[in-house]
């Protein structure tokens, strides 16, 4: 018997645990793991290199019709380039974060990417994590997840994620840089983040990352 695979969306905002969860969620299942908030990270990267303001959205428009950025999962991981070259390494800096979202607002921006996620998930078998995945690029999956945790929660794995990589930032001002951040990506105007109505919803503030996973693999499973 030939099991169809399908596309497992994961949406949410940041710090509910999305990555961890897609990951392993993708290793117990076999599928390739897809991170779209890293294709509006490689474009803010792009446009910060070239020296373009985000608000300037002409410009950023022309970069587009520009540059290539080509996408390949390997290893659970998931390789980003951007003219040919390897930008992965670069893109969680906090400028690159606010940068993402604010460019993730245009609607040129978000159409750029439609084509990429779509195709990175055409032949099925992958776990595809982001805020408009359930909503847009995929909305005809049935495996359809929501993750959503207190933002004190949020902030806290956000915080030691960022120490162990050697950061001093003060749990404060992540707080208040996730706050900035979901209220841009959900008021925004083109593909809000927002719950479809039939994703199933999972607070993880008082779970591990890894029962949500065993959470989700369950609710294929069934
Ligand atoms: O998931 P992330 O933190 O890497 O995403 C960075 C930004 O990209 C996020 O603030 C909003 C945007 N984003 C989006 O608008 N749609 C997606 N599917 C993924 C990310």
């Amino acid at each position: 018997m030939v099991v169809k695979k399908h596309v497992i969306a994961i949406d949410g905002p940041s710090g509910a645990g999305k990555t961890s969860t897609s990951k392993l969620v993708a290793g117990k299942l076999g599928y390739t793991y897809v991170d779209t908030g890293a294709m509006y990270r490689a474009i803010a990267w792009k446009s910060l290199d070239e020296g373009i303001d985000p608000s300037d959205r002409k410009s950023i428009i022309r970069m587009l019709g520009s540059m290539r950025m080509k996408v390949e999962p390997r290893n659970n991981k998931m390789r980003i380039c951007i003219d040919g070259k390897d930008v992965t390494n670069k893109l969680r800096a906090r400028n690159i974060t606010q940068r993402s979202s604010v460019l993730s607002a245009i609607g040129e921006v978000r159409k750029y990417l439609v084509g990429i996620q779509r195709k990175a998930g055409a032949k099925g078998g992958v776990v595809m994590e982001g805020r408009d995945i359930g909503t847009v690029i995929f909305p005809g999956t049935p495996y359809k997840f929501f993750l959503d945790a207190s933002i004190d929660k949020r902030a806290k794995r956000r915080f030691l994620e960022l120490k162990e990589q050697g950061s001093g930032i003060k749990l404060a001002r992540i707080k208040e840089d996730i706050k900035a951040r979901d209220r841009r990506d959900s008021t925004r105007k083109v593909c809000p983040l927002t719950r479809a109505g039939d994703a199933v919803l999972i607070d993880s503030t008082n779970m591990k990352l890894k029962d949500v996973a065993n959470c989700i693999t369950n609710a294929i499973k069934q």
